[in-house]
């Protein structure tokens, strides 16, 4: 394991539920695959971007607020992040995968942004000793390891009053077109170690004190929610 692995492994608690080791293995899986894909992330980053934006926006963060970045990437929600909280405000992005760490944080340093910290972690399990006024995951929650896990811990590290965006994929959920869903289940499988097992709107809805689903987008096999903690 190199040294960028083992800063991961190391910020990793303990498997949550204790079970076997599916939860590592699909981790280790992510890893492998975010790491890969690190270096092609462009196309992904242009085509949601308006996507992004206008989710992040629904936050309303105003100069000062600290902001959660879960699964952060090579930190596509950054700028439009950081320009709402200012000098101010706090970003702290987790990302499992230590390439695209790697290139989040060269994004930081490009911009000289002081109030940023990317963290090599879980973010299933990560724990931070403060708390958030808003978090934000796009594109990363249907991934993670354990999604119920995964909302539950977003909403331990929100403050009361504090919104999750989140922008994700499913398959399609009514019409004709749901004959696609296996072809569409497999590509999420091989592209993003998809995780079969979690349904992120469920979770959301379970966790959260309240839960909007905002917008669909490409025949509702991408939606948003705006989710608060009361
Ligand atoms: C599709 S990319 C999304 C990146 C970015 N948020 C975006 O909007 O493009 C999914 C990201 O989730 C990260 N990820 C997967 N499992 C994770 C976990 N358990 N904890 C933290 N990040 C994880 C991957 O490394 C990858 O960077």
């Amino acid at each position: 394991m190199d040294a960028k692995s083992q800063d991961a492994r190391t910020t990793m608690k303990a498997d949550p539920d204790g079970s076997d080791g599916e939860y590592d293995a699909h981790l280790d899986r992510s890893q492998r695959m975010w790491d890969r894909w690190s270096d092609w992330y462009s196309m992904s980053e242009r085509d949601f971007e308006p996507i992004r934006e206008e989710l992040i926006d629904q936050l309303a963060l105003t100069a000062g607020d600290r902001v959660l970045d879960i699964g952060c990437g090579p930190g596509v929600n950054f700028t439009v992040i950081r320009e709402a909280i200012g000098e101010d405000g706090r970003l702290a992005a987790v990302d499992y995968s230590p390439e695209m760490v790697a290139k989040a944080r060269e994004r930081v340093e490009r911009n000289g942004w002081e109030n940023v910290e990317v963290r090599c972690a879980d973010a299933t399990t990560v724990d931070f000793d403060e708390q958030f006024d808003a978090a934000v995951a796009t594109l990363s929650m249907s991934v993670m390891p354990d999604v119920r896990q995964a909302v539950e811990n977003v909403y331990g590290l929100l403050v009361p009053g504090g919104s999750f965006a989140v922008l994700d994929v499913g398959t399609v959920s009514e019409g004709p077109l749901r004959v696609l869903n296996p072809l569409i289940w497999r590509f999420f499988r091989w592209y993003a170690n998809w995780n079969p097992d979690g349904d992120v709107p469920e979770a959301l809805g379970a966790v959260f004190d309240e839960c909007e689903a905002a917008r669909t987008y490409m025949l509702g096999v991408s939606y948003t929610r705006l989710c608060t903690k009361q």
